[in-house]
């Protein structure tokens, strides 16, 4: 084997090998962040830190294999007329020592600090914001509550499709699915976590300002689980206002639209459906006036009171309000021809169905209601607070929309497996409307 000497002159060029793969590690770690979004909140920083840590490690050993294989080629090629092997080396102690202890302590390093950061992401902080997610195929929703006005022992609760927040604040998400997995990925906040059935998943961030950036600052967030025909329009907006004043400002607004909702139960259905926090607008398609969606999986809704008042009646044997307000309810109850069971239990609150039923009403050739809701004195404008179904991830409130309708099965109260069909079963249902 080979007895050389490590000599002065050696010792000198591993210093200065070790320190420029050092530099040019450090380089890549800096680089490459550049390329990065806005660090838009603390858990960003932290995070962002740990890979640049990862980065000046990675870059190094980058450098160093890249170098001795470079080196190798051009210092041990083969000379013309060459054709001997190379000697046969193998067995070196020391060195096997060495490439194994140096990656362990690595990672050794890299487990404890990236250990540190998680608990630090994951542990309560003070005074938090909760904000209840929930994702559906295909949309996000966000819902907020505070103590009523009205009547403090009561909270209020109303939902966005955008996140709202202020710089500081500390958030922790209460994550749910309605249906499949879905994950909640918003790169500016460096959060990338999945929502799964039947689990609810906790999330925390405190937004923190942004240098250049203008407020309120909007970030988006992406679905990143295929989760079937939709999955890439599956987008929804973190807001985050510069002040707790300004974030006031539009809560107090949002809360107010609760307090006096129009008292016409159509233009209030129609409200609902066009604020699109629930995900109706994203699988059916619906041209009218104000709203047009262009769902490609579940049934036109152009003309449903016609058919709700027509053979839909005639098949289910419930008069139109009552089918259209099953059909929310137990969306699987009854599947008009040429649908799957694809749509989830929404959990959509009593009077807000109500008042979506009231608008499908109206949805017909003539633009003559093909019926009519009356809204109960408990879903007016100043009435006492609605209590919102219980949000759990597969639970279905029980519906009491006509004590008088004939029971329809067992849908009411169990939760509906189907609506956990995996994904690719969205395309191949994705027919057109009847
Ligand atoms: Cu939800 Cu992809």
């Amino acid at each position: 084997m080979n007895s050389t000497k490590v000599g002065p002159r050696t010792v000198v060029t591993l210093i200065i090998v070790g320190v420029l793969l050092i530099v040019g590690g450090f380089l890549i770690s800096q680089a490459t962040p550049l390329i990065f979004p806005v660090e838009a909140s603390a858990e960003a920083r932290q995070i962002d830190q740990l890979f640049r840590i990862a980065l000046l490690i990675g870059g190094a050993i980058f450098l160093l294999v890249q170098g001795l294989l470079a080196y190798s080629v051009w210092r041990f090629r083969a000379r013309a007329g060459d054709l001997s092997d190379g000697p046969n080396i193998h067995g070196n102690t020391t060195l096997e020592i060495v490439w194994t202890a140096i990656p362990a302590v690595i990672v050794v390093v890299l487990t404890v600090l990236s250990y540190s950061v998680w608990t630090s992401i994951q542990s309560v902080k003070p005074d938090e914001q909760a904000v209840e997610v929930q994702g559906a195929r295909f949309n996000w929703a966000f819902t907020y509550s505070t103590p009523d006005p009205r009547d403090s022992s009561k909270t209020l609760s109303f939902k966005s499709t955008e996140l709202h927040t202020y710089i500081g604040r500390p958030v922790r998400l209460e994550m749910r699915t309605q249906d499949v997995i879905h994950s909640f990925w918003v790169p500016a906040m460096r959060i990338k976590q999945d929502v799964i059935p039947g689990r609810v998943t906790e999330y925390r961030f405190t937004p923190v300002e942004a240098a250049g950036e203008t407020y309120p600052a909007r970030y988006p967030i992406q679905c990143a689980e295929l989760c079937g025909a939709e999955h890439g329009n599956m987008i929804a907006w973190v807001v985050v206002h510069q002040t707790e004043d300004d974030y006031t400002a539009w809560f107090n607004q949002e809360v107010d639209k609760v307090l006096n909702p129009p008292a016409d139960p159509v233009v209030r259905g129609e409200g609902i459906l066009a604020s699109q926090v629930y995900p109706c607008h994203t699988c059916h398609v619906l041209n009218t006036e104000t709203l047009q969606w262009a769902g490609n999986v579940g049934p036109a809704l152009n003309g449903v009171g016609d058919r709700a008042a027509g053979p839909r009646s005639t098949a289910t044997g419930l008069s139109a309000a009552d089918y259209l307000y099953q059909s929310i309810h137990e969306p699987n109850a009854y599947l008009a021809p040429g649908f799957g069971p694809l749509m989830p239990q929404l959990n959509i609150p009593e009077c807000e169905t109500r008042s979506i039923v009231a608008y499908l009403c109206t949805l017909t050739s003539s633009g003559q209601p093909a019926c009519t809701v009356e809204l109960p004195p408990e879903c007016g404008a100043g009435a006492p607070p609605e209590a919102t179904p219980e949000a759990t991830a597969e639970g279905t409130p029980e519906s009491s929309f006509d004590p008088s309708a004939p029971p329809s099965g067992e849908g009411a109260s169990n939760p509906t497996p189907e609506a956990t069909a995996p994904a690719a079963d969205v395309t191949a249902e994705a027919t057109a409307a009847p």
